[in-house]
């Protein structure tokens, strides 16, 4: 049975096509994620799995690899085979079963209430993956733009996170250069990043092209390796 998507991954559904060709940092983001992973887990569970970047990254042999997204056209574009199962569903309300590891990769920033999903994924597993968006991404363009990010800050997720979990953590802030600022906004709608751009009137959203200074957009993602507090 399909749900109702929000708005957010309704976002998704609708630009699953273009987000494949347009997730340059997400798909840098998510190789890094999987090559720090050393423990070589059989049961994988994969938190937003749009359309199989995690999978594809994973180099050790596995049992089982079940991915979870709330966009359907996200889930018709993942890789099939006997060892995966999908499940279109929104991973903060699905009672999703235990695993060895949870990963996540560029997705878990648009969590409605963190602090339950983690509590949530360290019931299911003792090991966890995840990259994380945080509020540097766009940081200029929030500014330019006088609007607030819905981004997690990255002291509040650590703070978070060390409630339910053992953890290294990396913050990685990536550059990407374009021709001019009207790619830059092209991508962004592409990305299915959600800027809350869409809020501004044509006046002013012209005003934002015209106005960004920089030559690239920003972006700071959180890199999480840990396990469960016992
Ligand atoms: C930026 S994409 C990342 C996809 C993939 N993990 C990757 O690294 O390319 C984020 C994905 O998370 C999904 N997503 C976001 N919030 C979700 C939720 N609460 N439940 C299920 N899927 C969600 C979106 O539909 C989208 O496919």
């Amino acid at each position: 049975m399909l749900k109702m998507p929000s708005i957010q991954t309704n976002e998704f559904s609708k630009k699953a096509f273009s987000y494949t060709k347009h997730n340059v940092i997400q798909k840098k983001v998510v190789k890094k994620l999987i090559e720090n992973i050393k423990s070589n887990p059989k049961r994988i569970l994969d938190l937003g799995c749009g359309s199989g970047a995690v999978y594809e990254q994973i180099f050790w042999q596995i049992e089982e690899f079940t991915g979870i997204d709330s966009a359907t056209n996200m889930c018709l574009l993942h890789t099939t085979n006997s060892k995966i199962k999908l499940i279109n569903e929104d991973f903060e309300t699905y009672e999703f079963n235990q695993a060895d590891i949870i990963i996540s990769s560029s997705a878990i920033q648009w969590a409605k209430n963190l602090d339950a999903l983690f509590q949530k994924i360290s019931k299911k597993t003792d090991k966890i993956a995840f990259s994380i968006f945080c509020d540097g991404t766009f940081k200029t363009i929030y500014e330019v733009a006088n609007l607030k990010t819905f981004l997690p800050n990255k002291d509040e997720l650590i703070k978070l996170l060390n409630r339910y979990f053992e953890f290294d953590y990396e913050i990685v802030n990536y550059k990407l250069d374009f021709e001019d600022n009207l790619s830059k906004f092209r991508y962004i709608k592409n990305s299915g990043v959600s800027t809350g751009v869409r809020k501004l009137n044509f006046k002013d959203t012209k005003k934002l092209i015209s106005s960004y200074p920089h030559k690239y957009l920003e972006f700071e993602v959180m890199f999480i390796w840990g396990k469960t507090k016992n």
